[in-house]
């Protein structure tokens, strides 16, 4: 079964309001590219494909994407050069092939929601032959945008762009949100209808719908409630704003499935971070993406956990600690000033405040594995690879360096430690 839609989404853009080498679309929001999430966004609608217009940075973002977006056939295609948001969808078109209709979003709007993009989809299903529907919302600031001109009757007649409107169609408060589900069987013909002969001599891709509308077709303006879905991503300040209503979301989901965020506004969780049920994320805190937490731990307050960084239930990691890479066993602690990385710590162990694994040597990381229930005294160095094995325990400010082979059970202490005799 095939869905019918195939998905645009053009990207080509330079964003030069970023002021960034970087291309637009691959600037991140919590963990992953704005193109990701708009990616993303449109699985929802189960397109038969999805189809990229890149240009600026063109193999950089084909290959970004490629690596963030698994399991969905995503192709790309260059336009070069770039002549206008029409044009973009004129170079795509012979990519799309077979379609019954065809979506087009922009990859700098990575709040739009799958909700959005489906009512859209279905407001464009229930017109006849050769219909087009468009994302529109009223708001108080439309300078800038497309402003929807609709006729007497208040049926839509055409989309105007802020530079080329008149002063009139400057008081319209209906915006264009750049979203829009086309027929595809009248497609190729009308993009063929495109001229560019306005203020900004581009092809507008919002010429499509005045194009459909003049010849009696039915457009369909979908309104949406939430106009904050369609902020655009054009600099750094809006970035910014985008990336809090991303983490708010994120947040969201992991209170509704039972995790305490105590302060949402000062903690960072990244996207594809699992957490378990009855786990106190404390404020100031920073899980980037891949951490796994288990049910009833304690993170934070100022705690950073990077990529494969594990705790199993009931762990605990709190001020100042840092894990990367590494595995903290069930009921195990490390709550006070420590680096752990490329570790892995057995059940029920503790870690002292100021313990740190010193895992790199300055060309090669290397791991290290601490036993159940061992005990590491505050302010221990261990310099791996190492082994503590389990119950094991080390004084106040030992320095474990790689030659040590501490035994089951043993106590060692000292710079560098050696074994204390008689054990304690
Ligand atoms: C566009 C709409 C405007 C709408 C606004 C919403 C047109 C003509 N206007 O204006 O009605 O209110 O979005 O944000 O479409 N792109 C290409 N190739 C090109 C040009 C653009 O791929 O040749 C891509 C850009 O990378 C970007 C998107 O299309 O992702 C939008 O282009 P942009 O120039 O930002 O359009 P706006 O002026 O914002
Ligand atoms: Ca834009």
């Amino acid at each position: 079964m095939t869905s019918g839609t195939t998905v645009v989404l053009l990207a080509a853009g330079k964003g030069t309001r970023m002021k960034s080498e970087r291309p637009k679309v691959l600037h991140e929001l919590c963990g992953r590219s704005m193109l990701g999430w708009v990616i993303e966004a449109t699985l929802g609608l189960e397109p038969d494909r999805i189809i990229v217009v890149i240009g600026h940075g063109a193999a950089e973002v084909e290959a970004a994407a490629r690596a963030e977006v698994s399991g969905v056939d995503v192709e790309f295609v260059v336009q070069e050069p770039q002549l206008g948001t029409g044009h973009a969808l004129k170079v795509a078109a012979p990519a799309i092939g077979d379609a019954e209709r065809v979506v087009v979003t922009y990859g700098d709007m990575p709040l739009l929601s799958a909700e959005s993009l489906a009512s859209l989809v279905e407001a464009q299903k229930n017109g006849a032959g050769g219909a087009v529907s468009i994302l529109t919302a009223v708001v108080d600031q439309p300078f800038g945008y497309g402003r929807i001109v609709r006729g007497e009757d208040q049926t839509f007649e055409r989309i105007v762009e802020q530079k080329d409107a008149a002063p009139h169609e400057r008081l319209i408060d209906e915006i264009n949100l750049g979203v829009y589900c086309f027929a595809r069987e009248t497609l190729d013909d009308d993009l063929a209808r495109l001229r560019d002969d306005n203020a900004q001599g581009e092809f507008y891709i919002t010429d499509l719908a005045g194009i459909a509308a003049g010849d009696g077709r039915r457009v369909t303006p979908v309104v949406l409630d939430d106009a904050s879905e369609a902020q655009g991503v054009n600099d750094l300040a809006q970035l910014a704003d985008v990336r809090w209503q991303v983490q708010m979301r994120i947040l969201e989901q992991h209170m509704a499935n039972g995790v305490r965020i105590v302060d949402p506004a000062t903690t960072f969780v990244d996207h594809g971070v699992e957490i378990g049920g009855d786990t106190e994320i404390l404020p100031c805190t920073v899980l980037r993406g891949g951490v796994r937490i288990g049910s009833g731990c304690e993170v934070g307050p100022f705690t950073h956990l990077r990529t494969g960084a594990v705790l199993e239930d009931g762990a605990q990691v709190g001020n100042f600690t840092e894990m990367k890479n590494s595995r903290l066993g069930a009921g195990s602690k490390a709550k006070h000033l420590s680096y752990l990385g490329d570790t892995v710590v057995g059940a029920r162990a503790n870690i002292g405040a100021g313990t740190i694994f010193a895992n790199y040597d300055g060309k090669a990381k290397h791991p290290s594995v601490v036993g159940d229930r061992a005990f590491i005294g505050s302010g221990t160095i261990i310099v791996a690879p190492n082994e503590i094995p389990a119950e094991a325990t080390t004084g106040a400010g030992a320095v474990l360096t790689r030659s040590a082979k501490m035994g089951e059970g043993e106590t060692w202490v000292g710079l560098p430690a050696r074994r204390l005799d008689p054990p304690r």
